[in-house]
């Protein structure tokens, strides 16, 4: 099987959610291709995993990869805020892991294999569903939404400055005929931008498409719900690393974990403490991790990805 996913941060990962030789659980929340687990499955010769993703396709190729770790390899096709809530709460008697992973966003399978749209630079529908069990997708967005509606969506999600001069080329095309696929939403981003901003580093639909991508999948809302809900299952000396690629996304784990780490929750003009709060996590990054520079030569992809890291008190 081709691989087309290459996990980033992998030794940092391994490093700082390593267990000893007793048993332990692995919750992989964003399985993709399975890399991650993959590497912690050979490393560590007692730990199980259970690996979840919302891509059906996706989770396919992770079972054919993890195949030879037999039972100590359970995946479940789920989005991970829905299966905190249910499946993998503690009341259910399961297992609780001792690690938890999550490496946000999508996989290079989905721009490069999956032909689901999430890229500028093919022709394909436009989708980027990545659980298509979900009715709305990015055509159903950008064909309904109204015009002020679409760019503020463009401008939270994507931080595109020209986030209104798109939504209303989005606007005066589609009252001619729809928008159907990726390489038509590109070209008109393209020509809607003024033309210094075309030779940026980087494509000039690429703010749109993330937006898009977002919001088709309420990737924010999720994250939000299911670290959580994570935390909440961890065992009680259990690490939680998180991996995100774009500030959206690293300011809610940064804030989440800071949060937890706090014991008191009084609010600053409250003179003593009244609330007798007690920590919740204990941050073992105090910083994010980056890639090396020689991952970030090798794997574009690992340019923007950070990694937090925290234990459950
Ligand atoms: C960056 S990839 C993971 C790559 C994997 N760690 C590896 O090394 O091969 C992220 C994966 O998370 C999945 N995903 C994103 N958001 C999700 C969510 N809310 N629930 C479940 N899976 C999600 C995507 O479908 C994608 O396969």
């Amino acid at each position: 099987m081709d691989i087309s996913h290459a996990s980033v941060l992998p030794e940092e990962v391994l490093h700082y959610l390593a267990v000893d030789d007793t048993e332990h659980l692995l919750l992989d929340a964003t399985v993709g291709e399975g890399g991650h687990s993959y590497a912690f499955l050979e490393r560590f010769p007692n730990l199980r995993v259970i690996g979840l993703d919302a891509d059906s396709r996706i989770l396919g190729r992770a079972r054919e990869r993890l195949a030879r770790f037999g039972d100590r390899v359970e995946l479940l096709h789920t989005w991970f805020d829905a299966h905190f809530e249910r499946e993998l709460s503690a009341e259910r008697d399961r297992e609780r892991p001792t690690r938890i992973l999550f490496d946000l966003g999508v996989s290079s399978f989905h721009f490069k294999a999956s032909g689901g749209g999430f890229s500028f630079r093919e022709d394909e529908p436009l989708d980027m569903r990545l659980n298509h069990d979900e009715s709305e997708d990015a055509a159903d967005l950008v064909n309904s939404l109204p015009q002020d509606e679409l760019a503020a969506l463009i401008y939270r999600y994507g931080e595109e400055r020209y986030s209104r001069r798109i939504a209303g080329a989005i606007v005066r095309r589609r009252s001619e005929s729809p928008l159907r696929s990726s390489s038509e939403l590109a070209d008109l981003v393209y020509h809607a931008v003024p033309a210094p901003y075309r030779r940026g580093r980087i494509h000039p639909a690429t703010r749109t498409f993330q937006a898009l991508r977002i919001a088709v999948n309420q990737e924010l809302e999720r994250i939000e719900r299911a670290l959580a809900g994570a935390i909440d299952l961890l065992v009680p000396g259990g690490v939680i690393g998180v991996i995100a690629f774009h500030s959206l996304e690293d300011r809610i784990v940064k804030r989440m974990f800071r949060e937890k780490s706090r014991a008191c929750t009084c609010p600053p003009e409250m003179p003593i403490c009244k609330c007798g709060g007690v920590p919740v996590l204990e941050l073992i990054t105090r910083k994010p991790v980056f890639a090396s520079e020689t991952e970030r030569e090798q794997n574009p992809a690992s340019r923007t990805a950070r990694l937090r890291v925290a234990r459950k008190c």
